[in-house]
């Protein structure tokens, strides 16, 4: 299927290949964030005229269709935030900040993304929790059995991307999550790179916590979502306070706070946005989530595939599924690679990606990395091919 009609962006002369760090918005997304500025804007949920009710109402779907999309039982264990960020830092603060002790452990990886690894060390900081990393193969993924080895009395939390964003290696977090909850440990899945690129349902994988971004789905920036067990999002003590999150205040000691989720979205929210995810969801339902899996792991052993019949290129992730490739230029650094591809309008991303304990794993610092979404081609692939099979990267980038 041709996609280019349903992206202003792809009429452009480029190839876009950093879906990683956010991925291209469809001219619904766009026009159903015009239409709310141009022909309804007005506050959602603080208004009794005809204008404010449809916010209200249009916000609100969107939070069904969120529901819908990872099979929540409830719409109200799904909070809006402002990104996957947000929402890490909100579950963390929130609720494992009063519910966690000194000594507790918290599980993560080394190739998590910073948001799911600050917030953790500043507990550490704060409270004295312990964070632990599970050990990774040697094609720096998370087995059941690596998990094992490092799950003490003590681990309370595991805190783990569904897909990483540097390797793109795809958790089994079935059964890590089934085994934390045999031995009582709460786990969080960071879902940037996986909700929109392959099925998250989070009644059947029981997740306690998923955190994801409405701009790496379609979506606009500035929209995400934090989503909860209701007795567990329950008990998330808001960062936030003031108004549309209250019922009532005289003092300090005589407040009473909204139920969920309200509770948890203080201050006007990002009205517009949510609405314009609204039709990401409507968009991605469209094409198919398998659809959209299938599409981009093809292109992925396509790209890879090609890549390796290039002297001098060295692929880091070659044996994981995913759609993200982290190569270098033997000898060129990362960011002079990218440099080099811009050139010719094709945008990959370099350097750590965010991801800095990585280098623990990889042995280097940057990487130079290729994220697909189902919107690429193999016309695509080839002309990021040709341009890397060519001396005159090392002429332009090395001058010699
Ligand atoms: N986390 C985003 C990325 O991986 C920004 O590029």
């Amino acid at each position: 299927m041709n996609y280019k009609n349903d992206f202003p962006m792809l009429e452009k002369d480029i190839v876009y290949f950093d879906n990683g760090a956010t991925t291209l918005k469809p001219k619904c997304v766009i026009d159903a964030i015009c239409d709310y500025y141009t022909n309804y804007t007005s506050n959602a949920h603080r208004g009794d005229y005809k204008l404010s009710v449809k916010a209200s109402n249009e916000y609100e779907n969107v939070r069904e269709k969120v529901k819908d999309l990872i099979n929540a039982k409830n719409k109200d264990e799904i909070v809006f935030t402002s990104g996957s960020t947000e929402s890490l830092n909100l579950v963390i603060n929130g609720y494992f900040k009063n519910h966690l002790n000194k000594g507790d452990e918290v599980l993560i990886t080394k190739s998590e993304h910073a948001s799911n690894i600050l917030p953790w060390y500043e507990l550490e900081n704060e409270i004295g929790i312990k964070v632990k990393y599970i050990p990774l193969t040697e094609n720096h993924t998370v087995t059941i059995e690596n998990l094992k080895m490092v799950v003490t009395d003590k681990t309370k939390v595991i805190s783990i991307a569904h897909v990483t964003n540097v390797i793109g290696d795809v958790r089994p977090i079935k059964e890590i999550i089934s085994y934390a909850h045999e031995k009582g440990i709460l786990v969080v899945i960071d879902g940037a790179q996986s909700v929109g690129h392959t099925k998250v349902d989070v009644t059947s994988l029981d997740i306690d916590f998923l955190a994801f971004s409405a701009h790496k789905m379609l979506g606009p920036t500035g929209v995400g979502v934090l989503y909860g067990k209701y007795e567990l999002l329950d008990e998330v003590k808001p960062l936030k306070y003031g108004g549309g999150m209250n019922i009532a205040f005289t003092s300090p000691k005589e407040i009473e706070y909204k139920d969920l989720p309200f509770r948890l979205e203080a201050g006007t929210q990002n009205i517009a946005g949510v609405i314009g995810f609204g039709k990401a969801i409507d968009y991605i339902n469209k094409v198919g989530i398998d659809n959209i899996e299938e599409t981009c792991d093809e292109l992925k052993e396509y790209i890879v595939k090609k890549l390796k019949t290039l002297k001098n290129v060295k692929v880091y992730n070659e044996n994981v599924e995913g759609s993200t490739i982290a190569f270098n230029i033997n000898g060129i650094f990362a960011q002079d690679t990218a440099i080099y591809l811009d050139k010719y309008n094709i945008c990959v991303r370099s350097g750590s990606h965010c991801a800095k304990k990585l280098e623990d794993e990889l042995g280097i610092k940057n990487t130079c990395r290729i994220s697909i979404y189902f919107y690429n081609t193999k016309e695509d692939a080839d002309k990021l091919i040709e341009i890397l099979d060519n001396d005159k990267i090392l002429e332009e980038s090395l001058g010699v």
